[in-house]
């Protein structure tokens, strides 16, 4: 009997995941570096100017507000706000997702709009609700004039501040925000105290009773796909389509990329529109086996869960146990 639930758990999620053209990775340690495209390759000078570029508030149209300002150092390159606040108070429509390891992830966004860091980091500077900026040539016009940039884009790219090698120098940055080495991971690698009894129980049940790994799993514990869960839309948006506003196919209405779980105990609010507070409420949200959704796309392999108490703890547990070492010093102003 048990057999034969297990068969047809998997036999759903393939049809799920070939639908998605994704599969369930195995679960394994952070791979010790991210790729890196040969375009860009990392240099210390290069990754020094994005470090910059990222924490100065000059990026924005009135000098208010740096990528910092949504991706705190402190709350796990994040944002502690639901939704993230941009120049002069506008709020956007989603929580911003961690910068930690982002580098591993093939597409960026909710919605996975942007292919690659290069690509992402330019977007922030002209969003209306974010950097707001008129145009990508304004934000170069501007730091052309300042003598450290002007001096810098030269020294590492032999030429002048471009967009392009904006993006660059942020993209080297974030590829050395990566928190590698959390209990989690020592466990992987044979090293079985690094994980509390209670943690190990709540592996168990992230993999099993809980069926967490059918969309979470990987290095990144993310199967970089895209679901529909019901998560309660709040905030700005009246309906958020999510994956469909890029795809256009209606199959995608509604759905959001798995989130990736390392840090995750940094990195509250939770979900898109950061519905939830705390980590116990989103395990009860999938204990009751997700929310509604105004569209039919609502992902079946949510299914009422039917944890005890206790194993609600265990699970929470170890998802503490996802946290990495912290970003090193030199990573921050
Ligand atoms: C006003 C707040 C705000 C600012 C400023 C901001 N971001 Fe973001 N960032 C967000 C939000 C919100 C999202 C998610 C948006 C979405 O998915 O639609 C996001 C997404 C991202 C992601 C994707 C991560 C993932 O898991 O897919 C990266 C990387 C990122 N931002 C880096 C940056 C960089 C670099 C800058 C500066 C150039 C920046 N952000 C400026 C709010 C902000
Ligand atoms: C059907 C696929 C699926 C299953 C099964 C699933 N998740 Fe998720 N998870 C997602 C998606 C998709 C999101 C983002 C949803 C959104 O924001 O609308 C997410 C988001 C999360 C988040 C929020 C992370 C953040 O940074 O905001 C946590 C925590 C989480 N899941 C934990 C779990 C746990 C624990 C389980 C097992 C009880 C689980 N998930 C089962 C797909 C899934």
């Amino acid at each position: 009997m048990k057999r034969m639930i297990a068969l047809s758990i998997v036999a759903v999620a393939l049809n799920g995941w070939i639908g998605e053209k994704a599969m369930a990775q195995p679960l394994v340690p952070l791979p010790p570096s991210p790729p890196v495209p040969l375009s860009n390759l990392q240099t210390p000078a290069k990754v020094a100017l994005g470090k910059k570029l990222f924490f100065d508030p000059k990026l924005s149209v009135n000098g208010s507000i740096s990528c910092a300002f949504c991706h705190m150092p402190k709350a796990g390159f994040a944002d502690p706000r639901p939704v993230s606040i941009g120049v002069g108070g506008k709020r956007g429509g989603r929580n911003a997702p961690s910068a930690l390891n982002a580098a591993y992830l093939d597409r960026q966004f909710w919605d996975g709009r942007a292919g690659s860091l290069e690509e992402q980091a330019i977007g922030p500077l002209t969003n209306p609700v974010e950097m707001e900026n008129p145009t990508n040539q304004s934000v170069v016009d501007r730091l052309r004039k300042i003598p450290f940039y002007h001096r810098s884009f030269r020294e590492v790219f032999g030429g002048d501040v471009s967009i392009d090698r904006i993006g660059e120098a942020i993209a080297a940055y974030e590829r050395t925000l990566l928190t590698p080495n959390t209990p989690y991971d020592r466990y992987l690698m044979g090293e079985k105290k690094a994980l509390s009894p209670s943690a190990q129980k709540g592996f168990l049940l992230f993999k099993g009773k809980a069926r967490c790994v059918l969309c979470h799993s990987g290095a990144l514990l993310t199967d970089q796909s895209y679901h529909n869960l019901g998560v309660p839309q709040m905030g700005t948006l009246s309906t958020d389509v999510g994956r469909y506003a890029i795809s256009h196919d209606p199959a995608d209405k509604g759905k959001f990329r798995t989130s990736p779980l390392r840090n995750v105990a940094l990195t509250s609010p939770y979900m898109h529109d950061g519905a939830f507070k705390t980590l116990k409420q989103v395990v009860d949200f999938y204990n009751k086996g997700g929310g509604k959704s105004p569209f039919k796309t609502k992902d079946p392999l949510l299914q009422p869960l039917h944890l005890t108490k206790q194993e609600k703890i265990e699970l929470v547990d170890f998802l503490l146990a996802l946290n990495g070492e912290t970003v090193s010093q030199k990573n921050q102003p």
